[in-house]
């Protein structure tokens, strides 16, 4: 399961649009996101990591890394390791140059897949993700690889994208449909980035239905909890 909702064409594959996509607004990425969500985005990676540290992770894994805002985040918890993956080189380059001007030297940023995790079984304490498997084409087998390098124990922690109801979730949808788009495409120079963006949020289970979903595929203790009016949620899973 997963959804269907692509960037660009009807057709090909999900993998290759979102890919390219990333590697289109690499160089606006990061200051989109604080603009668009009014720097919200960095509390909530922030609320993630103060709930990881009650694992005390020594050896953790981001998927769907991007920039590596989220893995770089983790350094507050002194990891002995953290590693983070993606398809995108371009996005995986902006992380790297933060790594290097920070002098990190326990990170490191892979190019790779997912669905297809060039990792051994068992070898991470903790697996998070922000704001990528919206993004999977196969969400189960994303979450499969995902628990399948997790230690036994080992915590998987998912931040996504939800529907805030309400009031608030009105005001949040014609904010999605009109202002998000248009400065995301002025800012971006991508037509189709920020259009992709709140469809692929609609399109995407959350909730019960998210949830269900991680233990179909076997996660104990799955919890979720929702920020900022349920404009974000935090899924966290079980080895
Ligand atoms: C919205 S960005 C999130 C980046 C970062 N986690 C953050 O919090 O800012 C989504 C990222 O997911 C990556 N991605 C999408 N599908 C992927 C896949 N199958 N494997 C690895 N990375 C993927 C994209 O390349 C992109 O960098």
């Amino acid at each position: 399961m997963g959804t269907n909702v692509k960037p660009y064409e009807a057709d090909g594959s999900k993998k290759d649009q979102v890919q390219k996509m990333f590697d289109n607004i690499a160089h606006r990425y990061d200051f989109l996101n604080r603009f668009l969500s009014l720097g919200i985005d960095r509390g909530w990676r922030k609320k993630a990591i103060n709930m990881l540290a009650e694992y005390k992770p020594k050896r953790i894994l981001d998927v769907a890394t991007g920039t590596a805002d989220f893995a770089i985040a983790t350094l507050s918890l002194e990891p002995e390791e953290v590693i983070g993956v993606d398809i995108s080189e371009g996005m995986l380059e902006i992380g790297r140059q933060k790594i290097k001007e920070k002098g990190i030297t326990n990170m490191r940023l892979d190019f790779g897949d997912s669905e297809d995790l060039k990792y051994e079984d068992e070898s991470f304490d903790a697996v998070i993700v922000a704001f990528g498997v919206r993004n999977f084409e196969n969400l189960d087998k994303g979450l499969s690889e995902i628990r399948r390098v997790l230690k036994p124990g080992g915590v998987a922690m998912i931040l996504e994208l939800t529907q805030p109801k309400g009031l608030f979730g009105v005001l949040f949808n014609i904010y999605n449909r009109t202002l998000l788009p248009l400065f995301g495409k002025l800012f971006s120079g991508d037509n189709a980035a920020y259009t992709y963006l709140p469809a692929s949020v609609r399109a995407f289970p959350e909730g019960e239905v998210f949830k269900k979903i991680m233990r179909n595929v076997q996660y104990e203790k799955v919890e979720d909890r929702r920020l900022t009016f349920g404009v974000c949620s935090i899924y966290t899973g079980l080895k």
